[in-house]
């Protein structure tokens, strides 16, 4: 079967999930399990229009949010989405926290995890650190972004908001723009994406092309994905077009990777001109956080084709699906 085929909405069986007890990675999910993740968002969506937005399912369960790296959208979401299914939910930052005393990830989690959570959820600088927690914990282990590696709550929440927007991803067209050397997104979503069955288009200056990038997901990224250094190549009659910030706080000491912000939103920014190499109905997605005027025009950033709020609010159901599935009692 071809990947993603067969899994529209509402029909992945839950059982897909069920091998799963922490989501490190999209890397470790099948398009089965990806779509479970998927399909639950879509009820969680629906009751943030309830006028009463607050489920008992999680009733007597702790969410810990551990972030050792600056959040607004993902900590907040994550701690809404607890909060929503009745979890109690405890904000950690490393400045409020031991680690400013010198204490390890590893220790600090420990000692979290003695207090008995069902759930951490981690953000850190370093590649692989929800990996390890997820070996040593006893609690399920949720990874909210490590380093350049991976993001798998955003790439599900993005296939979630084109799925709603396109009716599924089989079958897209998406090109993704900008900073792909140090972004986590792009690699959670590349994996993601082609795991549906959409085609990706990887665009950014050589200098922010990481070696190696379409052999990411092996067979299934290196058939269903290309690398463009053109942003017209890149857009021509795309359905989505995603665009990303350029990372400077994970390149200071570096040689910089182009001239300026100037000559590099002059040669890969979408504005409304630019926009016009796409499909007339594609949508242009941004993780946030947005820096407007560089990667993306202000005019297309609030304009009706984007949809980075609707980005935001799809957040909170698809974090609700994965802790429900997680720490819920079918999870136990
Ligand atoms: C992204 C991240 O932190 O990786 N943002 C997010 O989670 N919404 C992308 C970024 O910081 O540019």
């Amino acid at each position: 079967m071809a990947a993603g085929a067969g899994y529209c909405h509402g029909v992945a069986p839950r059982s897909a999930f069920a091998p799963h007890r922490h989501l490190v990675g999209i890397a470790d999910l099948d398009a089965a399990a990806i779509g479970v993740v998927l399909d639950l968002a879509d009820r969680y969506q629906a009751i943030a229009a309830e006028p009463v937005k607050k489920l008992a399912t999680l009733r007597g369960k702790t969410v810990i949010n551990l972030f050792f790296e600056n959040s607004t959208r993902t900590r907040t979401s994550f701690e809404i989405a607890a909060k929503r299914l009745s979890a109690d939910a405890v904000n950690i930052s490393p400045s409020s926290s031991s680690a400013a005393k010198g204490e390890t990830l590893l220790d600090t989690a420990k000692n979290l995890d003695a207090m008995g959570p069902d759930v951490v959820v981690v953000r850190h600088a370093m590649g692989g650190a929800p990996h390890l927690l997820a070996r040593t914990l006893r609690c399920a282990v949720v990874n909210a972004g490590d380093g350049q590696h991976e993001h798998p709550t955003q790439a599900l929440l993005d296939a979630a908001t084109m799925r709603r927007h396109k009716g599924g991803i089989d079958g897209l067209e998406v090109a993704i723009v900008g900073d792909l050397a140090h972004s986590r997104v792009a690699r959670s979503n590349l994996l993601c994406l082609t795991k549906l069955g959409a085609r990706v288009r990887l665009c950014a200056p050589w200098t922010l092309i990481p070696p190696g990038l379409t052999e990411l997901g092996g067979e299934v990224t290196r058939t269903r994905s290309r690398v463009t250094t053109r942003l017209e190549d890149a857009l021509d009659g795309a359905d989505v077009v995603m665009m990303l910030r350029v990372q400077h706080e994970r390149t200071s000491g570096e040689a910089p990777r182009f001239a300026n912000p100037r000559e590099f939103s002059r040669t890969y920014g979408l504005s409304a001109r630019t926009l016009k190499f796409a499909k007339p109905d594609a949508i242009v997605m941004h993780p946030g956080p947005i820096n407007r005027g560089v990667e993306l025009a202000p005019d297309v950033a609030d304009s009706g084709r984007a949809v980075i709020l609707e980005q935001v609010s799809w957040g909170v159901a698809v974090r609700m699906a994965v802790l429900e599935l997680l720490a819920g009692d079918a999870a136990a």
